[in-house]
């Protein structure tokens, strides 16, 4: 038997702008993991998944070529060299909101590959773990960047450039995180989906919304490596204005913007493909448990505090 676990993740900067080349920054979310376990099954039984989060059964054998989960179980056993369904039982949990932009299909699958090698007793690295993972990113996301994937496999902050290797990259000062959940599930495939017919539509205005972004971004580095947490709080601030103009908030998102602000957070963001899902709010020590209560009271189904770096 054996068990892996991956975490879920936050885009701090950079979503959507970064599947049309731009540079993003996400960090991983240890308070929320996805765990998958592979145990031997009876002689003959075959591959068995189960997600009870997500009431999903699957034999391997009959599951659709387009299912995630099923499609990277199959990339991982030819990764492997095994060419004959195994007979397991693989159970996988998570308690990472679905559809909310944490990540959460590219941590069930990258727990997936890791317990699938671990169960064949072979060490496997990051790189080779993203890109199994990437493959079966593209059937729930569409074109994803692939930022979601490494960040998730890779287990730490990082500076993502799709087609190029991603640079771990840390905080010079703690930075701590109030990550709300409006409820809301909103597939990332659709907002991504979104902004490229308007992109289609108005190339020239969506390039120079996406050149801005990538600005937000690299500010946002200079502040990260400075340990300036109130430069860091305006980029914020600044990414989501442009988000806003890219038509991917909503009012629920707003409503945990603006709470969190009142209470004192030095900036505020929708993260990931955004009109529902997670926003997150840079906070300190001294604002935190403010910034909580504003955010409960504004109507967030989840608060979850999380420090980067330091
Ligand atoms: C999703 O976490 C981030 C997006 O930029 C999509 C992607 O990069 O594939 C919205």
């Amino acid at each position: 038997m054996f068990t892996a676990t991956a975490p879920g993740k936050v885009i701090l900067v950079g979503e959507h702008a970064v599947v049309y080349g731009r540079p993003a920054i996400a960090a991983p979310v240890w308070q929320t993991l996805a765990t998958a376990t592979v145990r031997p099954a009876a002689p003959g039984a075959g591959c068995s998944i189960f997600a009870r989060d997500i009431d999903l059964h699957l034999r391997l054998n009959e599951a659709a070529a387009e299912e995630p989960l099923a499609v990277v179980t199959r990339l991982a056993l030819a990764q492997l060299g095994i060419n004959q369904e195994p007979d397991w039982q693989i159970d996988l949990r998570s308690d990472i909101p679905i559809a909310s932009g944490m990540g959460s299909g590219a941590a069930l699958s990258t727990a997936l590959v890791r317990a699938i090698f671990g169960q064949c007793g072979v060490v496997v690295d990051a790189a080779t773990v993203s890109a199994l993972v990437y493959e079966s990113e593209r059937f729930y996301h569409g074109a994803p960047s692939g930022i979601d994937n490494t960040v998730v496999a890779y287990g730490q902050p990082i500076w993502f450039v799709t087609g190029q290797p991603p640079e771990p990259f840390a905080a010079l000062a703690p930075l701590l995180l109030a990550i709300a959940d409006t409820g809301i599930r909103s597939p990332t495939k659709e907002t991504v989906g979104y902004v490229r017919r308007a992109w289609q539509q108005d190339p020239n205005r969506y390039e120079a919304i996406f050149d801005e972004i990538a600005a937000v971004v690299k500010a946002a580095r200079r502040a990260m490596e400075h340990g300036d947490r109130a430069a860091l709080g305006k980029q914020f601030d600044a990414n989501q204005m442009l988000l806003e103009s890219l038509g991917v908030s909503s009012a629920p998102l707003r409503k945990l913007l603006a709470g969190a602000r009142a209470a004192g957070a030095l900036g505020a963001k929708l993260s990931g493909g955004g009109r529902g899902g997670n926003m997150i709010a840079l906070v300190q020590e001294d604002t935190v448990n403010a910034v909580q209560d504003a955010l409960a009271a504004a109507g967030a189904r989840r608060v979850i505090v999380t420090q980067l770096g330091g």
